[in-house]
């Protein structure tokens, strides 16, 4: 099989929209969670401006250890409530954070990041873990960007047929 990411068009709800049809496209038929967060962090990497890191980090029972991602080497253990990403596992919110150097305990991964957007995943009530964007662009996501983002991340957690107990 071959995929294409092809450019966004129109305005940014517009490609957001093409963009979840892109990510739906690509793990139709696949369930593995390594599989398509890996091709899901590479589509979003590729497809949106001014990102330097985009992946996913799951939840073992304890902590969150980095999985699929584009970018540089990340932290891989991140204990919940540490950082962007355990804040938006232990709140179970997303976390959309304009200026990374003033929220507190932000974990500096890569140094080049200053802003910031962290979903949770949530299935069946059962954390997942978190995908997470990183920005080189100070305030580079706003609300637009939540809500495609979000999409995306529920085509992931959509993908996951397996009960949860099967997925870990
Ligand atoms: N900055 C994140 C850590 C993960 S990296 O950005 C990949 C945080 O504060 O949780």
């Amino acid at each position: 099989m071959s995929f294409t990411v092809t450019d966004l068009i129109g305005d940014r709800t517009e490609q957001y929209r093409q963009l979840t049809e892109q990510a739906a496209g690509l793990v139709s038929g696949e369930s593995d969670r390594v599989a398509n967060a890996a091709n899901l962090s590479s589509l979003v990497y590729h497809s949106l401006p001014d990102l330097n890191w985009v992946g996913f980090y799951f939840y073992d029972g304890h902590e969150l250890v980095v999985g699929p991602f584009q970018g540089k080497p990340a932290c891989i253990r991140i204990a919940l409530g540490r950082g962007v990403c355990g804040a938006a596992a232990q709140t179970r919110e997303t976390h959309l954070v304009p200026n990374v150097l003033a929220f507190p305990g932000h974990i500096a991964c890569d140094g080049d990041s200053r802003s910031e957007i962290v979903i949770p995943l949530v299935r069946e009530d059962q954390l997942l873990g978190v995908f997470d964007i990183d920005s080189p662009r100070p305030d580079r996501f706003d609300e637009i960007d939540r809500a495609g983002l979000e999409s995306v991340a529920g085509v992931f957690l959509n993908s996951l047929r397996a009960p949860v107990a099967e997925i870990r």
